[in-house]
This record gives structure tokens, sequence and C-alpha cells, in this order.
């Protein structure tokens, strides 16, 4: 059954229009297979193979429908002022974009909703921007409709907010990512999206970076482990796309700069860089977005290399390629490699970008654009055709054609506070206790009194970060519901027992007077290259304060809510030490969970914790150089993979084979135990070493890990393999550029302090 909205958010004028076509599409579109005329064209017919449909499709498109289909174009496009304002749809940008150029499919880029962002809203905005492209178009076209859900669907007021991605990373946790993109799908389309932009599939190996927070981890093998399970989770129900961005070295900016060019070796590009995107290729995401960068001097927009040979050829994609925000135009006005936009289109369309992100100055532009070069004959009728096509497929695969509404009446429900266990989850697991000397942690709840200071302590905007609402954040005065810190120890404690110091003479005050001190300190939010950070330290005014707590002699709890491993200064003497990333909606009640004990924290590091600034790029497989001076080689103040327990674990011993083939899976066993008196979750990384190889290798590279839950006492052999192409490195001298293949010889396989060597043929 087909519902269509009730209150349409339209000028008079179309919604009269609307109307009148009302019942002729709810006719045409409601029609099911078994009623299904003879006159009913293949492409319409619900039960049609996606390949019929599509080919029956294609033949009746003009060229310049074609082109439409090939741009997505942002919202505010079609709301307001037609630029930037927001606000109601406006017909007559409406029809500019959607029936004049033909455009075929719409995003909210960063901060952007319907007038009124409620879930019901944006059911009603999406399906009303629906109606009137299947209405308006001769062939009565759906749109796809992108979002960026990256930490749950963070752009609608009210919807459970997420961990981010590097938080996640630290729950080292498959299964839950899992539920996270199964949860986010949910949200996303019932309230009318049905693309989402997420997850990314970089790595984080410098801080100054803007975007480090939106991946998983320093390591791939970590963030492909724990993107793909998202991926399919997302995917599961088959009604939004998950997108596999941003293709590709997007993390390498060469100055930590958002978008700055990367200067990437070619052995560092195959071995490190490109595999979470393959593996998120394998796990079926239907889209890729392409880097907004350039890599090797070629933008990656223009890149026939990656976007084609590697991609299309090599792993055999076949979903749909789109640019990121601009960057079409992006090779003419920025990158200088065209000299005209049509010849931009042209460079980025044969590269293999089938579908062009537009911001809403774009205007049409494209289209024009690219139909001049089609008439040019710069980009050939085939290459438009092979585009168009997965578009199409991608718009039957997501059910576009047969149930292209949403219920509005339904959104609020299932969006609201939706799955708000699963965030208190994944903002528990995600926890990483960093330091707890004397075992001061976790307090008694029996506890007196208990201050709760820091600029983190009551701030929904800085526990969630940027893609919250806004772009670069919740903005001042956004009324989002939220569980803060201090809240969160409140719900535990009772209010009663829990002051909140509202600056720092106020916290050592009152901390004086009180048993104990959680200091939440962290950063603002931000996004992108507005949130790069010359300075990746926590703030002078959070460091005293910390100190200024410290010395009450009081137990001081230090919680770190930021985006990165911030350098602390003169916090990093602190002896309770909390990384808890950027929990969202729920942090309070997990940071409480954990401080009280309610929860034995198990996140460990998904990144190294630099000291000092200026020691980035970081990470735990930089290579060893010949310089022995401090520093120079791998020196974090607390490495990839740290983190504590209430309990203590110790790994017994790890057994494997003596010898493998090179093409063999490898199995291990590792035998772990909980050596102390609370029951836990113990996280077990498995590195592998090369003692000797020709070839310079990380000293330890991960290559298989699993979380295993542990009674006070007890002891269980786990077992864990991985495809030795894990160990594969890109042969050759300074100039290797050739296929990667495992080197045989000696190699050593580590799990905590236990070894077994393993000799591969
Ligand atoms: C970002 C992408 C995002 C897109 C749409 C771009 O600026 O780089 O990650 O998906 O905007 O909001
Ligand atoms: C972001 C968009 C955002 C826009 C605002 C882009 O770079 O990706 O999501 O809405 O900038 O200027």
């Amino acid at each position: 059954m087909t519902r269509i909205p009730t209150s349409l958010p339209l000028g008079r004028g179309l919604r009269l229009l609307v109307a009148a076509v009302l019942a002729l599409a709810t006719v045409a579109i409601g029609t099911s297979a078994a009623t299904a005329q003879p006159r009913l064209p293949t492409y319409r017919v619900a039960t049609a193979p996606i390949d019929d449909r599509v080919d029956d499709l294609v033949k009746r498109m003009t060229l310049e429908e074609k082109i439409g289909q090939m741009a997505v174009f942002n919202i505010t496009g079609i709301q307001g002022d037609c630029e930037w304002s927001g606000g109601e749809l406006n017909e007559t940008c409406m029809k500019q974009i959607l029936v004049d150029a033909k455009i075929g499919n719409i995003l909210s880029g960063g901060g952007t909703s319907p007038a009124q962002n409620t879930p019901r809203a944006w059911a009603e905005m999406v399906n009303a921007i629906q109606k009137y492209a299947m209405d308006n178009s001769r062939l009565h076209l759906p749109i796809t409709y992108g979002v960026d859900a990256v930490h749950g669907h963070n752009n609608v007021v009210g919807a459970t907010k997420f961990q981010q991605q590097i938080g996640l990373g630290a729950t080292w946790d498959p299964q839950l990512t899992g539920l996270l993109g199964e949860s986010t799908a949910k949200a996303v389309k019932a309230t009318g999206p049905n693309w989402n932009y997420s997850p990314v599939l970089e790595i984080a190996r410098d801080t100054r970076w803007g975007r480090y927070y939106e991946t998983y981890s320093e390591d791939p093998f970590l963030a492909a482990a724990l993107a793909t399970p998202y991926i399919r989770g997302m995917q599961k129900t088959g009604e939004v796309a998950a997108t596999d961005k941003h293709f590709a070295a997007y993390s390498e900016p060469f100055n930590g700069h958002d978008r700055a060019p990367a200067d990437v070796s070619q052995r560092y590009l195959q071995d490190t860089l490109l595999p979470p995107y393959k593996a998120a290729v394998d796990a079926g995401a239907l889209t890729v977005m392409a880097n907004s960068g350039a890599i090797n001097g070629v933008p990656a927009t223009a890149s026939r290399y990656l976007l084609t040979d590697l991609l299309r050829e090599q792993w055999g994609f076949t979903g749909v390629v789109v640019s990121d925000w601009d960057d079409v135009l992006a090779l003419q006005t920025r990158y200088h490699v065209a000299d005209n936009y049509a010849d931009a289109a042209a460079l980025a369309v044969n590269a293999g970008v089938d579908m062009a992100m537009l911001p809403p100055t774009d205007n049409g532009q494209f289209p024009a654009a690219l139909l001049q070069a089609a008439r040019d004959g710069t980009v050939s009728g085939k290459r438009i055709d092979q585009a168009v096509r997965r578009i199409l497929a991608l718009k039957f695969k997501l059910g576009l054609f047969d149930r292209p509404f949403v219920d509005p009446a339904k959104a609020d429900a299932a969006v609201l506070g939706a799955d708000k266990d699963l965030a208190v989850r994944a903002a528990t697991e995600s926890q990483v206790l960093l330091k707890n000397d004397g075992n001061v942690l976790p307090l008694s709840t029996g506890i007196g009194k208990v201050v709760v200071a820091g600029n983190s302590a009551d701030s929904v905007a800085n526990q969630n970060g940027g893609w919250t609402i806004g772009w670069q954040g919740i903005p001042d005065g956004s009324p989002e519901p939220g569980v803060t810190i201090v809240e969160g120890v409140r719900d535990l404690l009772g209010a009663g027992k829990v002051e909140l110091a509202t600056s720092t003479d106020d916290a050592v005050t009152k901390t004086r007077g009180a048993d104990a001190a959680i200091v939440a300190v962290g950063e603002r939010p931000g996004a992108e290259g507005l949130h790069d950070a010359e300075n990746p330290q926590l703030a002078a005014d959070q460091q005293d304060l910390v100190d200024a707590l410290q010395a009450t002699g009081k137990p001081v709890i230090v919680v770190v809510v930021s985006s990165r491993p911030l350098v602390l200064g003169k916090a990093a003497d602190a002896k309770q030490l909390i990384a808890a990333w950027l929990p969202g909606s729920e942090a309070g009640t997990a940071v409480a969970n954990v401080v009280f004990g309610k929860a034995n924290p198990s996140g460990r590091l998904p990144v190294s914790w630099p000291k000092t600034v200026g020691d980035q790029p970081m990470f735990y497989q930089q290579l060893n150089g010949t310089n022995g001076g401090e520093s120079s080689g791998y020196d974090p103040l607390f490495p990839f993979g740290a983190g504590l327990s209430y309990t203590t674990f110790a790994v017994r011993s790890i057994s494997g084979p003596a010898a493998a083939g090179r093409g063999e899976p490898v199995r291990v066993n590792v035998t772990v135990a909980n050596t102390g008196s609370r029951d836990g979750d113990m996280v077990v990384p498995v590195f592998a070493q090369q003692p000797v190889s020709p070839i310079l290798v990380p000293p330890n590279r991960l290559v298989a890990f699993t979380r295993v839950p542990l009674k006070a006492g007890e002891t269980k052999t786990v077992s864990l393999s991985f495809p030795m192409s894990r160990l594969a490195v890109t042969k050759g001298d300074v100039n290797g550029s050739g296929a990667r293949a495992v080197l045989p010889g000696a190699y050593k396989l580590v799990a905590g302090d236990q070894s077994t060597n393993l000799a591969v043929r």
C-alpha cells in the first residue's frame, strides 16, 4: 500500500497539483504484479528481474533524463531561498532542479533538515520530494535521498546518537557494529532517506586531521573488521545503501589539513591504505564515494586507475560511484586539471564517477556541462548508459520504484529515543581505562559526595561531536536531548550526592568538601577542515582544572571526551584516566557505569595516544630507522591496544601450525585467563612479526582478534584464524609497484607475552 503524506509542506499551487495527480500515481505505483496490466512497461513490473527492468527503462530515456540521474543535489537548493537558508520546500526551485534539470537524487549535507526537524517532518519532506519527482518526470522516476548518518541518524533531533566511529574502534566488537548498522538503517529508512554516506574506511594516523574521529582505527585490519558487519547490518533489509568512503587514501593529507594533497607510495597504498576499502566492497557496499583529495598528483575524482582499473576491473565492484561535495567542479576551479566544467565532467565521468554530488549553488550547471561533453563526444553515450544503469539498478534494489514512500505517522515512534540500550552498550564498551593508580576505580555507589566538573561535564554538544544536528555539531540553543555526564552520575547516585562545578574555583572549593571529583575535559565539536588542529592538545584551562583538582588530594577521575587522543600536558599525570571519545546521546549513563563499576571497562585503544603534539603521524606500525634518537621510533604515551580492566587478564599460551603454505588460512589457539576477582571481557589481539624481511615490514601487524567474556578465575582457549594474505606486501625495490605477495620465511605470532613460530613456505 502506498501512503501519501497528508500534509505536504509545499506551496499552495503545488499542493493542488499534487492532489490532482495523487489518484493517478497511486493507481500506477500501487499496481501489484498479480494484477499487472499487459500495458505496464517492464520496468514498472515489481516482479521482473532487475536487469530486465533496467534494460527496458534505459531504452526509454532521453540523454537529458539520463544525465539528470547522474547528479545528487543538496536539499537546501530546493528549500527557502534555494541556496543555503533551508526552510520549507520551494516550488519554484523544485521545478528548476527536478523538472528542468531533471536531477534524480537529493541529499541532506551536514546540518540540513526539514523546516521543522522531527522524524515525521523528515518523512513528509522526503515523501513530498519523492512524489513531486515521480509525478513530474515523464517516466515517473523515484529519487534516492542521501544522508550522513554516521553515528546513528545524527541529523534528526531526538534520534538516538551512537558513539562516533573512533570510539567504536575501541570496542573491538564487530557484533556490536553490526547491530549499530541495522539500527541506523531502521531509523534512516523510517524518515525517508535510503542512502547512507557511511562508514568511513580511512585509518587514523595523524591527530591533526579534523576527520580523525570519523575513522575506526589506525589499524587497517581492525577498521575493516568493524566496518564490514556494520555495512551488512545497514543493508540487511535491502532498503538503505551503505557507502564505502572516501576512496582512497583520504586520511593522508601531507600536512594534516583536510583535503590537502597526499603523496603515498604504491607500497603504502596497496599494503596499508586500500585493504579496508576492498573489504567494504567485498562486504557488498552498494556505493563508493570518491576521495575529495589528490593522491600522487592526481585528484581521486579524476583517477581512472582508482575508480575503474582497481575498483571495477580488479575488485569487481558493480555499484554506484558518487563524487564527494562539489568535486567535479573542483577539477576545474581547485585542481586546474580541466579548463571548464564540461571538461571537468568528462574527466570525472571517464575516470569512473557515475554521479556528481552538487551543492545548491550548482543549480543545474553540472547537467549542462555533462550534456555539453556528451554532445562534443568527450563522454560517450556508452559510458553514460553504463553509469545510469548502475544508478537505476540501485534504485530498483532499494525498492524505490515499487515502494517509494514511507509512512510519516510511524516515523516519530520509530526514531525518537529508539535503541537507547544499544547506544548505552556502545558508549560503555568504548570507554578505555588508561590509568587506575591504586585501584581507586571503581568508586563505590555508597560514596558520599561527588563533584562533576569540566567543559564536557554537562554538554550534549561536546559528547556528540561533529555531524550532530549541525554539520559542525549541535548548534547553540538547539534542544537536543541526551544524558550528560553529570546527569548520568546523578541518575546512578541520586541528585543529592552530586554537585556540578561551574568554574575552576568552584570545582576546587566543592571538591575539598567532597569525596571525589569526576572531571570531564575535552574539545568543542567540529567537522572536516574546520576541525583540523595544528596543536591537538587539551586546552590550557582544562589542563589547569585537572591540576587544581589534583592538588586537593581527593581522588580525581579524569574523563577525556574528545575526537582524537589529545596531548594531555599537565593532565598527563592524572591517576585515574578514562578515554570516552565522543560517546553520543547516552554518554552520561556509560561513563557512570564505568566509574562506579556497573560495567567493567573493556575498551582498548584503537589508536596510539601521543605524548607530544609534534610526534605526528604516529602509529604502532611505523617502521624503525637508523636514528636511535629519542622518540624517533614509536614512542606513545599509551600504545595501540592499551586499556585496563577492574580485573586482571593473562595470556597463558598461543599455539599454531609450525609451517603453512602461502595460500593457506592460519588457525591459532590462544589460552587466556581472568586472574582477578571480577568478571570481564578480554580483548585478545594476535600480531604477526617477521624477524627478517627483505622489505621493511611493521614490527607488529594485527592479523586477528577476538573478545572473550571471562568469569573471575576462568580460563578459556579460543580459536582464531586469518588468511595468509593478511601478511602480503608489495614486492620490488624503491619503485616497487607490482602485485602483493606473502614472503616466505620465518614469522612469529604473538598474543600478550606469548608467541609461536610459523614457517611460511
Ligand atoms: C564530506 C562527505 C559527506 C558529504 C555530504 C562532504 O563534505 O566529505 O563525507 O558525505 O560532504 O555531506
Ligand atoms: C559539507 C556539507 C555541508 C556544507 C556546508 C560541505 O563541505 O560536506 O555536508 O552541508 O559543506 O557548507
